[in-house]
């Protein structure tokens, strides 16, 4: 294994271009160039290659604090004094130096990989796996031809097998990454053990249609979570259904997770997760993690988490929750709810962390080609409230045929009742706020009522009208709504039209006079509004 600095230098020195052997394509992406047949018999994606720049921001930024508080941790227990070297380096009792290892378990050409080993510096050691023999064939080839034999390793095998093997022997990688076709799941037992203590678990899972479409059935065999394919929030529900998988595993060994980074990215999930030794927080899962009551029918929803907070002896510990917080129809449209999860409940992202890794990546924007997409959903990602799941407003506005108000407008209906709002990166034109259902049907209430709403199509006994009487606004009422256009009354034929005063009474004519600086005090909007 190369030392860190040793990495370092060879990450900054430009290697000299190697000529392209006869028959097969050379492919640059990053520091890294690899080869491949023309047949593609192993797997290259160059969609990609976003995924594995974020990938490479993100492990840059996590690795700082977690090298230096292993090496925090490796000082310490030299300075303890049964572990202090002794004159003869086979000291038993001696811990050994922290080494910053990376396990790749489905690899294919070994491009990621060999980026990691290149453009992460102070990486020891990069395992690039893979269970065919010929994706191994091109890892080799690939390694070989971009210098990196010294970091990365080719590996054949299955990777859940090399992954417990790693676990029996005592030995954890640094980070874990997991990027398969379709599901991660039948990589997530291995992976979850034989990430170190603090170590990240990178994941990437295709298949949305299992995890955020209509294959509830197969989301809930594979993820152990329903699916709910009518939810507008079903990408966020996607890597909520991914972190529970990843967490009641993590359970099962006294470990616990923190979510760096999940990301929803256009036909797959990509999740970065710090994963602790600690059963005492192992246990507190519950309280992160529930069910979610959606009606499909007007887009209301609840979350229910399994534990909650409670104080016992001066200590917090996982109560038992009570509910279901709604009941068996939904309360605005009467609608029956459906029940999915259970899900993570916690947040999504360490705030801190992504924005940290957006700094990186403004610092560096040349190492990263995509550097302006990542910049934009780190953006996102970190100004994002911590609390599940979303809102589409034009989903809400369409079950009561209204019009949607601007984002902002509805927004700002939110805000200044006190309650947050954020965009999300799933999805544009989406909400997360804290406000309940029940505000925000108020908030488009008064919209309607105050936007002219022409009723359309709200079909009779339809989930609209039931809401819409609910809110107090019979379904035929806009009606008498204004529409544009249209005189429906007399238009004063003059100014200050009206009975005259009888010649002569001055005290009328000081009411008239009066009367007319009202109107001109009265603003223009409402003088219009009441013509
Ligand atoms: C989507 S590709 C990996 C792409 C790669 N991570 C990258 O960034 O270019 C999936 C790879 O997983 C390999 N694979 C599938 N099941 C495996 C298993 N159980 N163990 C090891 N490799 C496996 C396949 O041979 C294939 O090469
Ligand atoms: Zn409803």
């Amino acid at each position: 294994m190369a030392a860190p600095a040793a990495v370092a230098a060879a990450a900054s020195s430009p290697a000299a271009p190697r000529p392209t052997p006869e028959g097969l394509v050379a492919v640059t992406e990053g520091q890294a160039t690899i080869l491949y047949d023309d047949a593609q018999s192993v797997f290259y994606n160059e969609v990609q290659e976003f995924n594995r720049d974020l990938s490479i921001s993100i492990i840059r930024t996590w690795l700082a604090g977690y090298r230096a508080s292993q090496l925090q941790r490796y000082e310490k227990r030299m300075s303890m004094p049964d572990r202090r070297p002794s004159p003869n380096d086979n000291d038993p009792k001696k811990p050994e130096k922290p080494q910053m290892t990376i396990f790749e378990g489905l690899s294919a050409t070994g491009l990621r990989s060999i980026r990691y080993a290149k453009e992460i510096p102070d990486i020891d050691e990069v395992v690039a796996n893979d269970f065919d023999k010929r994706a191994v064939a091109a890892i080799k080839r690939n390694v070989s031809h971009n210098d990196v034999a010294a970091r990365v390793t080719p590996s054949h095998g299955d990777a859940n097998l090399v992954m417990y093997r790693a676990v029996s022997e005592g030995r954890r990688y640094s980070v874990v990454d997991l990027d398969p076709y379709g599901t991660a799941g039948p990589f997530l037992d291995a992976a979850v053990q034989a990430v170190a203590d603090g170590g990240l678990l990178c994941i990437t899972c295709t298949g949305m249609a299992v995890l955020a479409g209509s294959q509830f059935e197969a989301c809930y065999a594979k993820y152990g979570s329903m699916s709910l394919p009518n939810a507008e929030f079903c990408h966020e529900m996607g890597l909520r259904t991914l972190l529970h998988t990843v967490q009641t595993l993590t359970g099962r060994h006294g470990r616990y997770i923190k979510p760096l980074l999940s990301l929803s990215i256009d036909f797959y999930i990509r999740v970065f997760v710090q994963v602790f030794d600690g059963p005492a927080k192992a246990k507190r899962a519950a309280q992160d993690s529930g069910l979610v009551y959606n009606c499909p029918s007007c887009y209301s929803f609840a979350t229910h988490p399994f534990g909650k907070s409670v104080q016992k002896g001066g200590q917090s510990r996982t109560g038992l929750s009570t509910g279901p917080p709604v009941g068996p129809l939904c309360a605005y449209c009467e609608s029956p709810h459906h029940v999915g999860g259970p899900v993570y409940l916690g947040p999504l992202h360490d705030v801190a962390f992504a924005r940290e890794a957006r700094a990186l990546v403004q610092k560096h924007p040349g190492a990263f080609k995509t550097h302006t997409r990542i910049t934009g959903m780190l953006t996102v990602a970190s100004e994002e409230l911590p609390t599940p799941l979303y809102y589409s407003v034009a989903a809400l506005c369409r079950v009561v045929r209204a019009q949607s108000p601007a984002i902002p407008v509805f927004a700002s209906a939110l805000l200044n009742a006190g309650y947050q709002v954020s965009l999300t990166h799933c999805a544009p034109g989406m909400l997360k706020t804290d406000a309940p259902p029940a505000f925000l049907w108020h908030v488009l209430k008064h919209w309607i009522q105050q936007s002219g709403w022409v009723r359309k199509n709200v079909a009779h006994l339809s989930p609209g009208e039931r809401l819409l009487k609910r809110l107090g606004l019979h379904a035929d009422a806009s009606r008498f709504g204004r529409k544009p256009g249209l005189v429906r009354f007399q238009i004063n034929p003059t100014a200050n039209w009206g009975p005259k005063a009888r010649a002569g009474n001055t005290k009328a004519i000081k009411n008239v006079a009066s009367q007319k600086e009202a109107t001109a005090a009265q603003p223009p909007a409402k003088r219009a509004r009441d013509a």
